[in-house]
């Protein structure tokens, strides 16, 4: 019974540490909105600067993110995690003491290849560490730490925008990054990890220590079986099987970038001072209650998520996002507006609730959700460097455009193509609520058409299998 509860308490403790990396990705893209009001003074920078300092992270993300899949298959996930928080030490020192803006890009783009290889590997790990029974919920927890790792950067910004200080607004990530290459020691390597470089006996050890239980020939021999599969290939990926899979993971990708949410998430100050919030600080606390909101609504779709299906959630956050980018474009088409900071505000706080409980965890979601097992590791990470290459195209392009078109201009560019996003997931996007991942793969070798990749047995066939793999089922009763 003792060892059941340090079952369960592992687990957590392992959630809470990848959950840090959730958070600095959080934090280090989040607290650029307010640094920026003081970086674009002290260095003097153009839009177009500002464009490259804000995307420098981005960039790094991108290159993270697309070695991430060979490297923690070569070193392992757990030393991938202690890479990860350490590069994410050295790139916020390098960015808090940056004597000009060329050493901060670099900076940032040392901390973006932290963030990539983060927001591949964490969710990886946990995976592979948790039980079947919690694995969902655990995916879309990360999502809930970026949330938290964003408002935490907004509050930073502004505590120090009374005196400007964006070099401690910068640093002050070294503390979770600290935190998290301490606890990152103490972390168990991934018992399938162990198996696919034939560390057998080791991996069994493991695998015994985080179930908390002797009896663990069954989970051993799938762990195994599924090694001795074929490993998938990139090229495996643009097969014709498994395009429809490309497309709705580089479609959901597209559009949870493209429609916008960083714009608020990297700008909401600058955008909010347009808009008539002319002091920097009470533009950032104006940026904070969006950042409340964030993580308010991620909260509330997190169970909804189970119960009224992806599609339903993903449709009305687009139709909501478009209507409030809608709102924001009409309000700064008449700038003398009187209330066209409350507009703004009003419709930020829409926009980011649309998209709280939508594309924000659903994207990271069903692309965890839609590969087939022995092409999953591949499969998202080009979706998660697809994502990154997206985003750094909208934080480059924004200021350059409004410059170009306008606010009003830009958002309305925005709010077309979050009715393309609607159409996209209406005609493409399957339901994946309550489906196996195997009857998903299953529907995928039958060559069901993407929308209905979903359609079929739901997971009741397959849980009298998974429950005599999972110690932790009783673990409820233990508390
Ligand atoms: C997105 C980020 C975004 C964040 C906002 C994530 O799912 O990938 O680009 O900044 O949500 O909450």
């Amino acid at each position: 019974m003792v060892a059941r509860i340090r079952s369960h308490y592992l687990v957590y403790f392992v959630s809470t540490f990848a959950a840090i990396t959730g958070l600095l990705f959080g934090y280090d893209t989040g607290v650029i909105s307010g640094a920026l009001l003081f970086i674009r003074k002290d260095f003097h920078l153009t839009s177009m600067m500002a464009g490259v300092t804000v995307s420098a992270v981005l960039f790094g993300a991108f290159l993270g993110s697309a070695v991430s899949g060979k490297m923690t298959d070569e070193i392992g996930r757990r030393k991938a995690l202690i890479i990860v928080s350490f590069i994410f030490i050295i790139g916020t020192l390098m960015t808090a003491i940056a004597p000009n803006n060329l050493f901060l890009i670099v900076g940032r783009a040392v901390l973006g290849m932290a963030i990539g290889i983060g927001s591949f590997t964490a969710p990886l790990y946990l995976a592979e560490i948790a039980p079947p029974k919690i694995r969902g919920f655990l995916v879309s927890l990360n999502q809930l730490a970026i949330t938290i790792g964003i408002i935490l950067a907004y509050l930073i910004d502004y505590l120090f925008a009374v005196h400007g200080d964006w070099r401690w607004m910068l640093g002050f990530g070294v503390v979770p990054a600290v935190i998290l290459y301490v606890g990152t020691f103490f972390l168990p390597e991934s018992p399938r990890w162990m198996v696919l470089k034939g560390m057998l006996s080791a991996a069994e050890e493991n695998l015994k220590s985080i179930r908390a239980t002797e009896d663990v020939t069954r989970e051993l021999t799938e762990i195994k079986q599924s090694i001795q599969e074929k490993r998938g290939t990139w090229r495996m990926l643009f097969s014709k099987r498994l395009r429809p899979i490309m497309y709705i993971s580089l479609g959901l990708a597209f559009f949870q970038q493209v429609t916008g949410i960083n714009t608020i998430i990297y700008y909401a100050p600058t955008i909010l001072q347009q808009a008539g919030f002319s002091e920097a600080a009470t533009a950032i606390l104006a940026t904070l209650a969006i950042g409340i909101f964030n993580v308010v609504f991620t909260v509330i779709a997190l169970p909804l998520i189970d119960r009224w299906g992806r599609r339903p959630l993903l449709l009305m956050g687009l139709i909501g996002m478009f209507i409030s980018l809608a709102a924001q474009s009409t309000g700064f088409y008449f700038p003398e507006l009187v209330y066209l900071r409350w507009l703004t505000v009003g419709s930020m706080i829409f926009y980011i609730a649309c998209f709280a409980m939508s594309l924000g965890p659903i994207m990271w979601l069903v692309i965890s959700e839609i590969f087939p097992l022995q092409i999953r590791g591949v499969g998202i990470s080009v979706a998660v460097s697809c994502c990154w290459a997206f985003n750094m195209l909208v934080a480059m392009t924004l200021l350059t455009l409004i410059d170009a078109v306008g606010i009003s201009g830009t958002f309305w560019i925005y709010a077309a193509l979050c009715v393309l996003g609607a159409l996209f997931v209406y005609f493409l996007v399957p339901e994946t609520k309550g489906c196996s991942l195997e009857q998903i793969e299953n529907n995928l070798r039958a060559g069901r058409a993407p929308r209905e990749l979903g359609i079929g047995l739901r997971k009741k066939k397959l849980l009298p299998e998974l429950g005599a793999l999972e110690p932790e089922v009783e673990v409820a009763t233990v508390d």
